[in-house]
């Protein structure tokens, strides 16, 4: 009975949602919000990680989709669609076992993570590998959830932002009060979005006295909303965000104004860089994108625009499973033994 309930159950007076609604849930949300002491040193802040791999897939996608799953099935669909970069197809796949739907995910061909894969194979979905990059797919899955009978569940659905915007109302939950600042990576630009409605929903009612600055972190081959123009074929080891026009890209720019924020680029080196910092210093695995929020704080630090004794909370959005080529890429690998304790000291440089 002291489980978490899942984001619909614990924050329902703040959800579209009803007491006869049909409540699709994996118990999804509640996820950890770690100090980052490295991190806390290196800007003199105080940094906290939102650590959204502790979702049920391993992403924070699994918040929206508890949300347009549950709407689904409450309008009667019985098939779903989406386009991804891997995560929300992984999530869309497992919800909709979860209610006993068809899903069809559209994915760029070969730009995918294998775990990503996996997850939406494993748990049955239809998969179209698309000849083209995320956006093509998102125009794809537009076109069919208007034209034949299956529901979109993309961040383009707005119950999707509203399952989403929980991640805000945790941390102020868990901190007492909103952060000074709060960094993102920004991909589609729907998660982003969806934090700052939440944040902006707590001030409003008096739950948080404030609001924090949005900071956002697209990676520099695809970062349309600083370049201010649509990037065509978009590119960058952070697959999960390799997307060149942001469906919410109108919301992430009134995110960024209207909390006097930023939204800047970082490069494939800083994201890898803060990558293995997450990994190695602080025992936070994330995969790729993740790493851009984080790699973004440390790019304004030494910028000099974080001024010292803030109170900042990076998310880190998926899992490191997900993506594990880029763990090992580069790693040193690991030497064999024979079964022999002598020659395992003397490897492990304990003799
Ligand atoms: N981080 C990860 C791990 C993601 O999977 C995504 C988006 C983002 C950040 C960016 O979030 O799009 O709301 O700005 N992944 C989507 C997908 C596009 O299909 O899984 P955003």
């Amino acid at each position: 009975t002291h489980q978490w309930r899942g984001i619909i159950e614990e924050y329902r007076d703040r959800l579209p949602v009803s007491d006869s609604t049909p409540v699709v849930t994996l118990r999804e949300g509640g996820t950890p919000l770690v100090p980052a002491q490295v991190l806390s040193e290196r800007t003199g802040c105080e940094v906290h990680l939102k650590v959204e791999g502790a979702n049920p897939t391993g992403s924070f996608k699994d918040r929206g989709m508890t949300m347009a799953i549950t709407r689904a099935k409450e309008e009667g669909a019985q098939a779903v669609i989406c386009a991804s970069t891997g995560n929300t197809s992984a999530s869309a796949a497992a919800y909709a076992v979860r209610a006993g739907m068809v899903c069809a995910v559209l994915v760029p061909t070969g730009k995918i993570a294998l775990g990503k894969m996996g997850q939406a194979l494993v748990h049955g979905a239809k998969i179209l590998q698309v000849d083209g990059n995320f956006d093509d797919c998102l125009t794809l899955a537009r076109g069919l959830s208007d034209n034949y009978p299956v529901a979109l569940v993309n961040s383009v659905n707005p119950v999707r932002i509203e399952g989403q915007k929980t991640a805000a109302f945790e941390i102020v939950d868990m901190l007492g009060d909103a952060p000074d600042i709060h960094v993102l990576p920004v991909g589609n630009a729907g998660n982003i979005t969806a934090y700052w409605k939440g944040y902006t929903e707590y001030a409003a009612d008096g739950v948080a006295t404030r609001k924090p600055r949005m900071w956002g972190f697209q990676a520099s081959g695809s970062a349309p909303i600083v370049r201010g123009e649509v990037v065509k074929d978009p590119s960058t080891i952070a697959t999960a965000i390799r997307i060149g026009n942001p469906a919410s890209w109108q919301y992430a720019l009134a995110a960024r104004d209207e909390s006097g924020g930023f939204i800047d680029e970082v490069t494939d080196r800083e994201i890898l860089r803060a990558y293995r910092l997450l990994a190695s210093q602080e025992g936070v695995f994330v995969e790729p994108a993740s790493a851009a929020s984080v790699a973004g704080l440390l790019k304004a630090a030494e910028q000099g625009k974080v001024d010292p004794g803030q109170r900042i909370v990076c998310t880190v959005t998926g899992n490191g499973l997900k993506d594990p080529d880029w763990a090992v890429a580069g790693a040193p690998q690991p030497v064999t033994v024979p079964v022999d304790s002598a020659a395992a000291a003397e490897r492990l440089g304990l003799a």
